[in-house]
């Protein structure tokens, strides 16, 4: 493949840039030259809608995008992810998160299989488990209703499950769930001075079942439950979801309680499978399959829809204009004006600092661009209070994207209506700004590009449209950018270093790197052992 920034399309959208700029195209001018830009730049789907109107995109740049995305291959890469061939190039594997979530009669191969009948099973089982312990016929070691669940996990692990959990909070019908993942045991003990053993189940979810901080949480969890039930309690008050079942059954989970992970599935992109049993036992599995229905119809638009009106590929293209040809700052701050999405930045920096936070191509060579951007965020209107400023008169100018939600489900309407307002107000502002201000003080550049996401409403199917919309965004831009966006191997050198330190066997017989020995007798990280 010819180098990326020497391509056909990449020279075009150099040039087209240099115009926009030469001609002082700006977003008010945009606005005013084009009175349906509103309608033209939306693109909906079933209650989701992206508006990029607030973009400096012309329909020219929309074409050369698709001209670049067409040259990289992302028809092609999709249709290999969605057939199940290796796009994880580096580990070798499928990428098979579409496939949790797709119809029950489909057949999907990998490796030669077909991993459907797997899936149903497993969604099968899962499902007898959560509605045994919504209806409490799934009892404690001492017979009581399961009130309280506890998902001991991190990364993909934790951070899916707990976003989706509280964005659909106010439909949740079942017992409490709770999340944990520090290796601070502040989290955890804290949060059990809360519970009664008799009543709390314990989610461990962890594909490796190796993971540092989870293995810490989950022996602190089966000591706790020891102390006042037993040692055989954890067989009855914990469930496993790995692909390690050896590492599971040896903690001490009964084998009927461990649920399969697959290697064709990232820990970032699991939240379709049991790691989501958090969110099913919140919700019950009805409403869990409508979060699954919605990610699936989005996977159906992704597949079929033009790229130029093709939502993750027009959300990843914008994306690479903004950061590699219109001289953003490499930050996207990401603001939901809901606090029921507060958790939605925290999710998106895995999912998009994880996949794509790469510096080497899929061919083993440096990149020639800037690759993912620093995702930040926080809800509205909490940001406006805090970081907003820089993002309306800092020096750099950084790309932001917005998440409304259109209907009030709450019967507040005022407070509602102060959200979106407050969220339309910052988006004029950024986009617009104000020039004559009587002072330089009170001079706002505008020009800040704004791209904004509406639900009709925060529910399950609609949030699995808004999640599968980023897994897929990620997706192309990775392609584009010519990097594989399902390995980390940037976390596993740290994981590594840390553990050589945690176990005091390797710490005695002293680490090959004085680099970690040193800075470790600094700050008496070894072992007590020692
Ligand atoms: O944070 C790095 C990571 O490897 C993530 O990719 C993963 O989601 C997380 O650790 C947890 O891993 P596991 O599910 O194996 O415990």
């Amino acid at each position: 493949m010819t180098s990326l920034t020497d391509s056909a399309a990449w020279q075009a959208l150099i040039r087209h840039y240099e115009s926009l700029q030469a001609s002082k195209t700006s977003l008010a001018a945009l606005i005013e030259s084009q009175k349906d830009r509103l309608a033209r730049c939306a693109v909906a789907l079933d209650g989701l809608t992206l508006n990029y109107a607030l973009n400096l995109a012309t329909g020219e740049t929309i074409d050369l995008l698709t001209q670049l995305a067409q040259q990289r291959g992302v028809e092609e890469w999709r249709e290999r992810m969605f057939a199940g061939q290796p796009v994880n190039s580096t580990e070798n594997r499928a990428v098979l998160h579409t496939a949790l979530r797709a119809k029950d009669d489909a057949s999907i191969m990998a490796n030669g299989r077909d991993v459907m009948p797997d899936i149903l099973a497993t969604r099968h089982r899962m499902g007898k488990f959560v509605e045994g312990v919504r209806a409490g016929n799934i009892k404690s070691a001492t017979g009581r209703p399961f009130r309280n669940i506890v998902n001991i996990g991190i990364g993909g692990s934790d951070l899916g499950p707990r976003l989706a959990t509280q964005a659909l909070a106010a439909s949740a019908s079942g017992p409490q769930v709770h999340f944990v993942a520090n290796a601070d045991a502040w989290e955890l003990s804290s949060l059990l001075t809360k519970l009664d053993p008799e009543s709390a189940l314990f989610v461990i979810v962890s594909k490796t079942f190796t993971t540092q901080e989870t293995l810490l949480n989950a022996n602190l969890a089966r000591d706790w439950l020891a102390e006042s039930l037993g040692e055989n309690a954890i067989q009855q008050q914990a469930v496993a979801v790995s692909s390690n079942v050896d590492k599971a059954l040896e903690f001490g989970i009964g084998p009927d309680k461990i649920f399969p992970m697959w290697d064709w599935v990232g820990g970032r992109y699991s939240l379709w499978s049991s790691v989501g049993i958090g969110i099913a036992l919140s919700l019950g599995m009805e409403l869990y399959g409508k979060l699954l229905a919605g990610a699936a119809a989005m996977d159906e638009h992704f597949r079929t829809a033009e790229l130029s009106r093709n939502m993750p590929c027009l959300m990843a293209m914008l994306g690479i204009w903004q950061h590699n040809f219109c001289g953003t700052a490499p930050a996207r701050a990401i603001l939901p004006y809901s606090e029921r999405l507060r958790d939605l930045p925290r999710y998106l920096q895995q999912l998009e600092m994880e996949s794509n936070g790469k510096s080497i191509t899929r061919e083993a060579m440096p990149v020639e661009t800037l690759t993912v951007p620093v995702i930040f965020g926080e809800c509205g209107t909490v940001g406006q209070h805090s970081f907003h400023q820089a993002l309306h008169q800092g020096t750099q100018v950084v790309p932001v994207e917005m998440v409304g939600i259109v209907n009030d489900d709450l019967g507040h309407p005022e407070n509602h209506r102060t959200l979106l307002s407050n969220m339309v107000a910052q988006a004029v502002a950024l986009a617009f700004g104000q020039e004559c201000g009587a002072t330089p003080f009170d001079t706002y550049p505008g020009n800040r590009p704004c791209t904004i996401l509406t639900l009709d409403r925060l529910d399950p199917y609609r949030l699995g449209l808004l999640l599968a919309l980023y897994e897929h965004k990620v997706f192309v831009q990775g392609i584009i950018w010519g990097i594989n966006s399902f390995d980390q191997p940037g976390v596993e050198l740290g994981k590594r270093l840390a553990r050589e330190l945690a176990e005091p066997s390797k710490a005695n017989s002293g680490t090959s790197r004085p680099d970690l020995a040193f800075l470790a007798s600094l700050y008496k990280t070894v072992s007590p052992e020692e």
